[in-house]
């Protein structure tokens, strides 16, 4: 059965493969993102021209792909997303669009209020008004906090936010289930667990990695590289939202849960990995561990396969493999300028 589905954060990395996706599936994609056609927002600053591009690239692509309509919002302005969603009327709203990344929320964390409080209380409202009948939303990971024991699981305490990017998806959660207390909104937070792949995040470890990796520029590792992550390919994480937001996915009410593959590697084999994909040998420089970084994540997905039954589990060398490809063709270091 095919559905209207919107997607919010579409310029963005999970958002845009996922807009893609649906929209191959023969979903009505109704795509928003506060990004223009030229990849700005309005929290860019000059230095972020990569991250420019491939918001730019990203919607470049949606925009040639059929069953994706893409409009440009500002969720945290008023009644914006409330118009956007009452003339298209979907079905379901997965929204995704935030302000992300637990550093930047060490250096500008007001710069996470607006998209990611204010924003989010007006998909929520726009959501029951309209009267929406399901809205899936990003949580993270980072919602568990500093921890030592594994797995994650859902009905674990998350009231320790080590950053205020991890309040601000915690205060999301609240903000849901307040929705569907006093209105029965029904509602999903989905923690993702460090998603990496083609076209992701210049900010995070993979990108960052890879291309100190390829110009063999000396690499960071905090903690001795011993920190332990439940990498995610974003091609997985995609399709269990896709599962999750049919009709038939079992879960009610307001909840949350993990997407994660509950099979954490240390930073340090990670990086063997990426440069095993890569061909080079990496240059390591080991630093203490970070303010606001948790030694470990790693999801119990037990409520995920009881929601959804199955999902991929894209091995790591694969999906280095496929980003490597992906990064190596879009920044080709040889060629000039
Ligand atoms: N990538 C991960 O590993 C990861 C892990 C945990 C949680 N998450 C969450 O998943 C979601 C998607 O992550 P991502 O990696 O694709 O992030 P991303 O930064 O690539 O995408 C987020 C998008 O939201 C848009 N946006 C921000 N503020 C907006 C506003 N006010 N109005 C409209 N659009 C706005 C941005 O322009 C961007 O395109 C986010 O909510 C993020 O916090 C991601």
């Amino acid at each position: 059965m095919t559905i209207q589905i919107a997607v919010t954060g579409a310029a963005g990395f999970i958002g845009s493969s996922l807009a893609l996706h649906l929209a191959q599936m023969g979903h009505g994609v109704h795509a928003c993102d506060w990004s223009d056609r030229s990849g700005r927002t309005p929290l860019d600053t000059p230095a972020d021209s990569t991250l420019a591009r491939l918001r730019a690239e990203r919607l470049g692509i949606l925009a040639q792909t059929p069953g994706v309509h893409l409009s440009q919002l500002d969720l945290a302005a008023p009644g914006a997303f409330s118009a956007w969603v009452s003339e298209r009327q979907p079905d379901v709203v997965i929204h995704l669009a935030a302000q992300a990344g637990v550093r930047h929320s060490m250096q500008a964390p007001l710069d996470f209020v607006g998209p990611n409080l204010i924003g989010f209380a007006h998909v929520l409202d726009a959501c029951h008004r309209q009267g929406v009948q399901r809205l899936l939303y990003a949580s993270s990971s980072s919602v568990y906090g500093m921890r030592d024991t594994a797995p994650f699981l859902e009905d674990d305490r998350t009231d320790s936010p080590e950053s205020f990017y991890a309040a601000t998806k915690q205060a999301n959660e609240a903000m849901a289930k307040a929705y569907h207390a006093q209105y029965g909104l029904r509602s999903l937070g989905m923690r993702f667990f460090t998603v990496y792949g083609p076209r992701g995040r210049p900010d995070m470890a993979p990108f960052l990695f890879a291309q100190a990796i390829r110009r063999q520029e000396t690499l960071t590792l905090f903690a001795e590289g011993e920190l332990l992550r439940d990498f995610t390919y974003v091609d997985d994480t995609v399709a269990a939202i896709a599962a999750l937001a049919r009709p038939d996915a079992r879960w009610e009410g307001s909840t949350v849960v993990n997407l994660g593959h509950h099979r954490p590697v240390s930073v340090n084999s990670f990086v063997k990995c990426l440069a095993d994909q890569l061909g080079l040998a990496p240059i390591i420089a080991y630093a203490p561990m970070q303010k606001a970084d948790v030694k470990l994540t790693c999801a119990s997905e037990t409520r995920l396969l009881s929601m959804i039954g199955s999902w991929p589990d894209t091995p790591l060398d694969e999906g280095l493999g496929r980003f490597v490809d992906w990064l190596q063709d879009w920044d080709p270091l040889n060629q000039p300028g």
